[in-house]
């Protein structure tokens, strides 16, 4: 299927001359969840404002639902609800009208009964006529997410949806956008939270200075970065690993206590009953056994730690 967002060589140089993005390429497929990961300043909101056509870019091409944001702005733009990083509205605005008003700018027919769906689904109702002004921290969120729904997008970015948002509105937030991509709508969602890209994204991509370091399924992502870990807690502490385990890798920690082996986690063809055979015939003995996973944080820092 064609891709509903396609990005290539994708360049911006702020007037500064600062480049931004750097030969930015990306497909985004109809449906999925996809995260962008990266620091602070990595070029998250200046991909997304091109994609959005808030920012024009010094070189490359977006394509949109197939067509060029450039040649077909009003059509590529219609399809996109953008949930931005910071809050913009009109303090005294009330919610019903901020959300009815954004509607209206993509030209969109007055549609009450959608307006309300969508403040209902975002747990508005009860503040429709409420100022934005008098509303929480939370609600000010799901009233942009209800305004960047309000013309029926297809997509929808969300730029850093919890940054500086409390657990429980975090996890709320993630439900929601679970929510909307079962009723169809392909998301885009930044962050630096690597526990949420965890959390939430089918797909993930790692950007840093500008640059897509990598694009991967997540599940993929950890089965092929990951690393699997093999710690045996000794009875007896080593002085050195023994003789007859040098065809294992294994490390032994500072106070000789640990034997730690450390494989590629797709790698199944680790002997395990092999390597315990052949400590017990080494006269080892262990307490305990512990295998650990690399989390995508580790696979993260190890990601940007290269790239500097
Ligand atoms: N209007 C601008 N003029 C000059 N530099 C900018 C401008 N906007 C962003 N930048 C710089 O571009 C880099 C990427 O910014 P941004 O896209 O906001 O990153 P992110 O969203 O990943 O934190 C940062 O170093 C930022 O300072
Ligand atoms: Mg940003």
């Amino acid at each position: 299927m064609q891709p509903i967002i396609t990005v290539r060589n994708l360049s911006k140089a702020y007037a500064s001359g600062f480049k931004a993005l750097k030969h930015v390429n990306l497909d985004i497929q109809r449906g999925e969840i996809l995260a962008l990961l990266g620091p602070n300043g990595a070029g998250k909101t200046t991909l997304i404002s091109i994609i959005c056509g808030i920012v024009t870019a010094s070189e490359g091409q977006v394509l949109v639902g197939g067509q060029d944001i450039g040649s077909h702005y009003r059509q590529t733009r219609s399809l996109i609800g953008l949930v931005p990083q910071e809050l913009t509205t009109d303090a005294f605005e009330t919610v019903w009208d901020t959300v009815s008003f954004s509607r209206g700018l993509f030209g969109r027919p007055p549609n009450p009964a959608l307006i309300e769906k969508i403040l209902r689904d975002l747990s508005l109702w009860d503040k429709k006529d409420n100022k934005i002004i008098t509303l929480s921290g939370g609600m000010k969120r799901r009233l942009l997410i209800a305004k960047a729904l309000s013309h029926e997008p297809q997509i929808l970015f969300l730029d850093e949806p919890t940054a500086g948002v409390d657990v429980n509105l975090r996890r709320d937030m993630w439900q929601l956008v679970r929510q909307l991509q079962q009723s169809g709508v392909t998301i885009i969602l930044t962050t630096h939270y690597i526990e949420e890209a965890q959390e939430m994204a089918d797909r993930i991509g790692v950007i840093n200075k500008g640059e897509i370091i990598l694009v991967e399924e997540k599940n993929e992502l950890m089965r092929k970065l990951g690393k699997k870990q093999l710690t045996l807690h000794l009875t007896q502490p080593l002085a050195e690993v023994p003789a007859g385990l040098t065809g294992y890798a294994l490390a032994l920690s500072a106070d000789g206590t640990e034997l730690v082996c450390t494989y590629d986690a797709q790698d199944d063809q680790v002997d395990v009953p092999g390597l315990l055979n052949a400590l017990i015939d080494a006269g080892l003995r262990f307490k305990d056994i512990q295998t650990t996973q690399s989390s995508l944080e580790d696979i993260f820092v190890n990601l940007v730690k290269d790239e500097t």
